[in-house]
């Protein structure tokens, strides 16, 4: 379930956008001809230093013949002249911020915003010469590098926000050196290390901002010198250990947000006999555990409270601890593990309470209850609920509805549709099997996301409004046609329609959504006819249609969809020559062809593939014939380099990184059949090119392809030797050569291959000695039967004289068989499931088409 954050994320945008636009109007207000020519020379050279796309923003109105004060963005003091303030913040400037930049120049600044701009490059050390800044302001610039120690040297600093660049490394000590500084923002800078202990010897702090960065490690024991902070905010890091208790007692503290981080053991308050004046507390998505502390009550003030995923090990919790908080306005107690079965009835006294989170917990409603009316986010999903909640009925400002996995069963009611602000309903995971009301009572709604998947809907089809931006319905029993009333919907983003019924073909007036549409799934109906010509669009990122019957070609107007990252088109009846085209989609990570009637050769001369990006690769099962150059994996850079994909497509207006929309790829690893969801994506790569016609050599160029996981060229034609390059795919875990014309040995560099598990190499024409190697002894013989050339264990064929070695092989072997096993089921269990926390940020500064407005969301949050 979203965050608080993520799903206020508009409300905030638009907040912020009114913001800016009144910034934008009290700036530039001191008018006095004072200006001084060689600093209006050093303004006017500093605006030629960048370049501007697509206008000039306020330097627009920098001319030489008149005053500077009275420019854009430009403060002087009134009384010696001297510009002191130099707003920039969003002015489009373009280029690097230079050493010798004439900026510098302007010795008298106390202000200086560039933030919102394009500064590509680093913060120059020079910065330091402009030794009277108070306040300084680089965000959201593009910023790499370190952070130059030289800013110690701005001993007036009192504000400092470089929050949302990439800086390298740590935060400089030299920051212990700005005692005059009361507000440091460093959110989501790429900065990593322990929490900078210089930050302890500027006590006149009351802002600490490290929010979405890298740190690590234990917070200080001894924060007392920090007595004046109010805001200490470290949200999404990876700080662990237990919180200091002396941080808790900074009488000034007023926000407290320490949410997901690797926090343990139990929380210690101390004691609160002096009224506290702690308004938000943010704890969730840590691994705190224990019992709930009952001093939490005595924080009267706090307005917003997350104790998410605390693990009370199955234990109770009082909740009664929260009814003092007569003043709260959100209250996340999600996925608290425990036992507690909490009648909502208890919270019928927080008349303020606008945001409610309490998924995982068992809920008690009464049909009769009546909670106060301000609540415009509830989320109760997996709390045991059989009945659809009444009491939402009134809640007339409600704008977030997750009641998903609960065992509701019937109608979806009339009245819900009638709610007048309500943008996000889940009620996936229930029983629903209809709704309740005239055939267009959705339609009437004003709805943005709709989430009714893994139901038991049927027929007749929704009709549906055309504000939705979201629409899952998988996972029901839906069937005819798809109905084409859904490409009125032409706002969407997402359509899911997976495992339903739907027969007919692909409407083609599916080519409405080409202006917005990112993701579509089809996968698992009884679709068939041809794949329309007709683009899908320019926006198209994820392309599923797996596990139906759709025969034909590919569509060709694909070659437009060039943020395609995801196609996977398996288990159809496709007809088609190989689809070199694709080779023009320069972020295709994911192709699967598999179980369909391509044919023909895979490689053209004059159209190498060269897949930048690509981690899996699967055309088995298909009628593909021809040989492979030994060059043919050569430019298949992801899987040779484990530089990180960023995978952009989970972002979504309200949802969070990968918990949201799953695509899905069904993969074998070593023998098991696994389905991959989410993030398993991420570090999977693989190539499956088995049960074709391929034929000649195994390219050698598969030994750059270091990163490969899973390698199958089973069941082919392939002859020749197996390629000793095949040693360098040190993280392979499963490969199978099986039922192909291989000959000569195996090459004994195989034995090294630590994590491969499953090999086979039956079916060939192998001879010589099995070559040592735990991983290679450990396998079961017929991994090398029915090749009449091969000897040595564990085939009974002898090699002469070197079987009691190979026994004593074998023992080895079984151990690290099952060391192998355990550490693959939890690598599985690691990634399955979709790390939910700390994977959106990546996300969502990838975003392109919200890219603007989740940075400024992803600052604020
Ligand atoms: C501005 O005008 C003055 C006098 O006309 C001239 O000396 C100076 O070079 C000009 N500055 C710029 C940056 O063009
Ligand atoms: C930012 O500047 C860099 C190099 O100066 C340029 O490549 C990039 O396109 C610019 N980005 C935007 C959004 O203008
Ligand atoms: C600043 O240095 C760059 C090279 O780094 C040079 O091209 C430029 O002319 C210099 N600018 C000034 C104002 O000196
Ligand atoms: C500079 O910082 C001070 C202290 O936080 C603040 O009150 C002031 O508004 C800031 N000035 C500008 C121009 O941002
Ligand atoms: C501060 O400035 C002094 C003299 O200008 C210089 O020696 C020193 O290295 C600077 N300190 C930092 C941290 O840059
Ligand atoms: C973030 O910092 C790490 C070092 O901590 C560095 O390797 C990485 O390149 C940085 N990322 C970006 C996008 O600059
Ligand atoms: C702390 O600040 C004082 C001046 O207030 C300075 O002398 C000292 O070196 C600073 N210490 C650190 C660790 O930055
Ligand atoms: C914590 O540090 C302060 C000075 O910053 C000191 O006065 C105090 O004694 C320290 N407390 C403990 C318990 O060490
Ligand atoms: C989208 O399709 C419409 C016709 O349905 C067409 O007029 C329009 O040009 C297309 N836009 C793009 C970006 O392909
Ligand atoms: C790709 O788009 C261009 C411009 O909209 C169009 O002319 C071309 O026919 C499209 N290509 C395919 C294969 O649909
Ligand atoms: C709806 O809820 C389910 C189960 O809690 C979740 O997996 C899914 O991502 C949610 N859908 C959306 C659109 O947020």
């Amino acid at each position: 379930m979203p965050s608080f954050s993520e799903r206020t994320m508009m409300i905030w945008s638009l907040c912020l956008i009114i913001s800016l636009s009144n910034r934008i109007l009290v700036i530039a207000s001191s008018s006095r001809h004072l200006c001084r020519p060689y600093q209006k020379d050093a303004l006017l050279e500093f605006k030629n230093e960048f370049h501007y796309n697509v206008m000039a923003g306020k330097t627009e109105s920098w001319r030489n013949n008149t005053d500077c004060c009275s420019w854009k963005g430009i403060s002087c003091d009134p009384k010696t002249g001297n510009v002191v303030e130099l707003d920039l913040q969003d002015s489009f400037l373009n280029g690097p911020l230079r050493s010798n930049s004439s900026l510098f120049r302007l010795q008298h600044l106390h202000t200086l915003d560039l933030g919102l701009n394009n500064l590509t490059g680093i913060i120059p050390a020079s910065i330091s010469n402009l030794k009277y800044l108070r306040n300084l302001t680089l965000y959201s610039c593009n910023l790499f590098g370190k952070i130059p120690s030289s800013l110690g040297n701005l001993s007036y600093l009192t504000d400092l926000d470089l929050s949302v660049n990439d800086f390298n490394g740590e935060l400089p000590g030299s920051v212990g050196y700005l005692n005059r500084l009361t507000e440091l923002r460093l959110v989501s800078a790429n900065l990593s290390g322990k929490f900078p202990l210089a930050l302890l010897n500027l006590s006149e702090l009351t802002w600490i901002d490290l929010r979405s960065n890298k740190f690590e490690g234990m917070l200080p024991s001894n924060m007392s010198s920090l007595s004046k902070l109010i805001y200490f905010e470290i949200s999404g890091n990876s700080f662990s250990g237990s919180v200091p208790l002396s941080l808790f007692m900074i009488p000034t503290l007023v926000d407290l947000d320490l949410g997901r981080n690797d926090f343990t053991g139990p929380l210690e308050i101390g004691d609160i006999s002096s009224p506290s004046k702690l308004r938000v507390l943010y704890l969730g998505e840590n691994n705190f555990n224990g019992p709930v502390p009952r001093s939490l009550s005595k924080l009267v003030s706090l307005v917003s409270l997350d104790l998410s995923f605390w693990n009370t090990r199955r234990g109770k919790v009082d909740f009664t601890i929260f009814l003092h908080l007569k003043s709260l306005r959100l209250l996340h107690l999600s996925n608290m593990n425990t036992k507690t079965m909490v009648d909502l009835s208890l919270l019928s006294h927080l008349m303020s309470l606008g945001d409610l989170d309490l998924s995982g917990i068992n809920l008690k409603i009464n049909p009769t209850l009546n909670l106060p009316s301000p609540i415009k986010f509830l989320a109760l999903s997996s709390c045991s609920i059989v009945e659809f909640p009444k009491f939402i009925q009134s809640q007339t400002r409600l704008i977030y509805l997750d009641i998903s996995a609960n065992q509701i069963e019937g109608q979806v009611p009339e009245w819900l549709w009638k709610l007048p602000v309500l943008w996000y309903v889940n009620i996936s995971q229930n029983s629903f099997y209809g709704f309740e009301g005239s055939e267009d009572v959705i339609q009437n709604s004003a709805k943005i996301m709709l989430d009714i998947s893994s139901n038991t809907f049927q027929n007749p089809f929704p009709l549906l409004p055309v504000s939705l931006m979201y629409f899952s319905c998988s996972d029901n029993r839906f069937s005819g046609e798809i109905s084409r009333e859904i490409c009125k919907l032409v706002y969407l983003d997402t359509l899911v329609l997976s495992n339903n019924n739907f027969n007919g073909s692909i409407p083609r007036c599916f080519e409405n959504f080409n202006t917005t549409l990112s993701v579509l799934n089809l996968r698992n109906n009884s679709i068939s006819g041809v794949f329309p010509e007709e683009s899908i669009g320019a926006y198209l990122q994820s392309l599923e249609v797996g596990h139906n019957k759709i025969s034909g070609g590919l569509p060709k107007s694909l070659i437009n969809c060039t943020r395609l990252e995801f196609l996977n088109v398996e288990d159809n009846m496709f007809n088609d020559k190989f689809p070199f085209w694709l080779r023009l989609l320069p972020n295709l990570q994911i192709l699967v062809l598999r179980s369909n009637q391509f044919h023909g050769k895979i490689f053209s001369f004059g159209a190498s593939l060269i897949f930048p990006k690509l981690r899996i690769f699967d055309i088995s099962r298909n009628l593909f014939t021809g040989v492979l150059p030994s060059d043919y994996f050569a430019g298949w850079s992801a899987m040779s380099s484990d530089v990180g994909i960023v995978d952009s497509t989970p972002v979504r207006i309200l949802g969070r990184g990968s918990g949201f929309y799953h695509r899905s790829v069904a993969l074998t690893n070593k023998g098991l059949n696994m389905e991959l969801v989410g993030s398993g994506f991420k570090i999977y790569k693989s190539i499956d090119v088995s049960g074709n016609r391929i034929e000649g050599d195994i390219p050698i160029s598969i030994g750059l392809l270091k990163e490969l996981i899973v390698l199958n060229m089973s069941n082919n034609v392939f002859t020749g030797g197996i390629p000793p390059s095949l040693a360098s795919l040190t993280n392979l875990q499963s490969l199978d050569l099986s039922q192909n014309r291989l000959s000569g040995e195996i090459p004994p560099e195989l034995g090294k291959l630590t994590f491969l598990a499953r090999m086979n190499f039956s079916y060939n024409m192998l001879e010589g000695p099995i070559p040592q190697g735990t991983q290679i002894q450990s396998q079961n013989s017929s991994s090398f039967a029915e090749n009449p050339g091969l000897c040595g264990f564990p085939l009974e064929e002898t090699c002469g004289g070197k079987e009691e070695e190979a026994t004593k092989q074998e023992e080895d072997g079984e151990k690290e068989e099952k060391d192998q096993v355990i550490s693959w089921i939890s690598a599985a269990i690691g990634y399955l499931p979709g790390v939910l926390g700390g994977l959106t940020i990546g996300h969502i500064l990838y975003s392109y088409k919200y890219g603007w407005f989740m940075r400024i969301f992803h600052y604020f949050t």
